[in-house]
């Protein structure tokens, strides 16, 4: 691996960095484990910056790291304002953001305002005091129905299957529309608003360039005095006016957030996790609110030129009524890898790709390793072309495969032990990265793995794949240092192609890039050839791949 920054590493120090970055998302409990214990670090991640700089990204997004049970992979945070004492210190922190930004790479720091966790200082104070008191409106409590209370206030379904109300034994309950142990805040109250805009100062003060919204939807509710039943939530209309979800006036809350971004420079960037109707997304993304939302549509779509067609042209024209540029994903934390998702056999209805796959066992015997890769690469390549912000999910620069076959017993998501049977929950994408072919967790850390990692991982380690000129290590190295050099004003032009599976657009500045869908040739347009994720012989990509040329 390279001992030195490459050379197209940029500080681009504008306030508008955001709005076309290439950033890198770090589950730092699955990244690099420094001081051995088996869960990946703060240190961790200092000490691979040279490694994340060879990469060419412009930016990193950390999920939590701050002190946490682990109910649910941290996002049930203990302390919003500290380090889990696992993965580090105040100081681990400040030095990982120091050696980052050397590297001209910007931090963006995940934040979980829809919930606290169950340990968390508030969440005590609030069972330790009485119904109506000041303690339990940070949260929401309701009373139970029956005689004693001791019915749930409504049969509502949290987010991970069971459940959304919890008894605290006096008569009330708690809603949480995720995991128990992930209470959800009251937002109608002043002092939770206020907590938060000194979080944000927080770690602005520190050093930190952005933030992830985590469930940025759900903030503000409006529950009324008679609970609907859960047939009656599901059939409401979510057009601003549902009482869980992306409402109206949770911008009300983004515009003070916007405020805190604004006391900096360059101001704090924001980026939201909104998981609503394309046309609502906007809001999320608008100047005066957090700036920018995650587009998922991509991540949800099929490889198929038409789908991926009017999902670009829809979302760009969505950016630009926002003004706010777009962005594009296809893993992250949550979901099933990319790699793996196009190397299943067509899905027959709407279920979540790789779902059925996972429940029946996971197996990496039906997989179609080899196109789902050739797939990947190829849509990673579409995406870099692209105009808006590339969120790319560590371990997909290795074409990491999904890990389905972990055991029961070893698994660790609530999705996984809330819904049995229906979901196998999120680990398989959670598994801590290879960095060497052999050895103690494939490099990972020398106390091992906190979720298993398979025999085939070694293959697919940075040290497999650091020298090899054809790796995808080494594809995604170079698409993002031409994608660096070649990004230019924020729209494309759709080329001609004469074909319904080959996808071709240009940018502004004669950057071409052409995606064939099928294992069809296709005799590429003149032009000097960059970069290809597949094989080009007689002037043809030869298979499903993306090649980039400059007219
Ligand atoms: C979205 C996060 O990405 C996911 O990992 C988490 O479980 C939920 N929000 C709840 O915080």
């Amino acid at each position: 691996m390279t001992d030195t920054l490459p050379a197209h590493t940029t500080t681009r120090s504008d306030e508008t960095w955001w709005r076309q970055a290439s950033v890198y998302q770090i589950y730092p409990r699955s990244f690099a484990d420094a001081n051995g214990d088996g869960i990946g670090d703060l240190p961790g991640i200092t000490e691979r910056v040279l490694y994340l700089a060879s990469l060419g990204i412009e930016a990193v997004w950390l999920s939590p790291f701050y002190p946490s049970a682990l109910a649910d992979g941290g996002y049930d945070v203990d302390d919003y304002r500290d380090v889990d004492p696992r993965l580090g210190t105040l100081d681990d922190f400040d030095a990982m953001v120091s050696a980052l930004h050397a590297a001209g790479i910007r931090v963006i720091v995940d934040i979980v305002p829809n919930h606290t966790s169950d340990r968390h200082a508030w969440f005590r104070q609030a069972l330790a005091s009485p119904a109506g008191s000041p303690e339990r409106d940070r949260y929401v409590f309701r009373d139970g129905t029956g005689e004693h209370g001791e019915q749930a206030p409504a049969d509502w379904v949290s987010i991970f299957g069971g459940p959304a109300w919890t008894a605290v034994g006096d008569g009330q309950w708690y809603l949480h529309s995720f995991a128990t142990e992930q209470p959800d805040l009251n937002w109608a109250n002043r002092e939770v608003r206020d907590d938060f805009l000194h979080t944000l100062r927080f770690w602005s003060d520190r050093g930190v360039d952005g933030f992830r919204i985590d469930v940025a939807h759900g903030l503000s509710k409006d529950l009324g005095d008679v609970l609907p039943t859960w047939a009656e939530l599901s059939a409401m209309p979510k057009d601003g006016s549902h009482p869980l979800w992306d409402r109206d006036d949770v911008h009300e809350i983004y515009a003070e957030w916007r405020q805190v971004f604004d006391e900096y420079t360059p101001a704090r960037t924001a980026v939201a996790e909104a998981w609503v109707a394309a046309d609502r997304r906007a809001r999320y993304a608008s100047a005066e609110g957090l700036g920018q939302a995650f587009n998922f549509d991509l991540l949800e779509a099929d490889f198929d030129a038409g789908a991926f067609r009017s999902i670009i042209e829809f979302n760009l024209g969505l950016a630009e009524q926002s003004g706010s540029s777009t962005t594009w994903v296809f893993s992250n934390h949550d979901v099933v890898r990319h790699a793996t998702r196009y190397a299943l056999p067509p899905r027959t209805g709407d279920e979540k790709q790789g779902g059925a796959w996972l429940l029946a066992g996971g197996s990496q015997d039906v997989l179609d390793q080899q196109l789902g890769l050739r797939r990947a690469r190829a849509a990673t390549m579409l995406e870099l072309a692209l105009p808006g912000s590339a969120y790319l999910y560590q371990g997909e620069e290795l074409g990491l495969q999904e890990v389905g076959d972990i055991p029961d017993a070893e698994r660790q998501d609530p999705a996984f032990f809330r819904n049995p049977g229906v979901d196998v929950g999120r680990d398989g994408c959670r598994v801590p990265l290879p960095w060497t072919r052999s050895g103690p967790s494939f490099g990972f850390g020398t106390g091992g793995a906190h979720l298993p990692q398979p025999a085939w991982f070694g293959d697919c380690s940075v040290e497999a794949e650091d020298t090899d000129p054809g790796s995808t290590l080494n594809l995604y190295r170079k698409a993002l240092g031409l994608r660096g050099q070649l990004q230019s004003e924020e729209h494309l032009e759709w080329l001609e192609t004469g074909r319904d599976d080959v996808l071709a657009f240009r940018r502004p500045n004669g950057w071409t890039s052409v995606t064939v869908f099928t294992d069809v040739p296709y005799d590429l347009p003149a032009g000097e050839l960059l970069l290809a994720s597949a094989p080009v012989a007689d002037g043809a990509l030869t298979g499903v791949g993306t090649v980039w040329l400059r007219a």
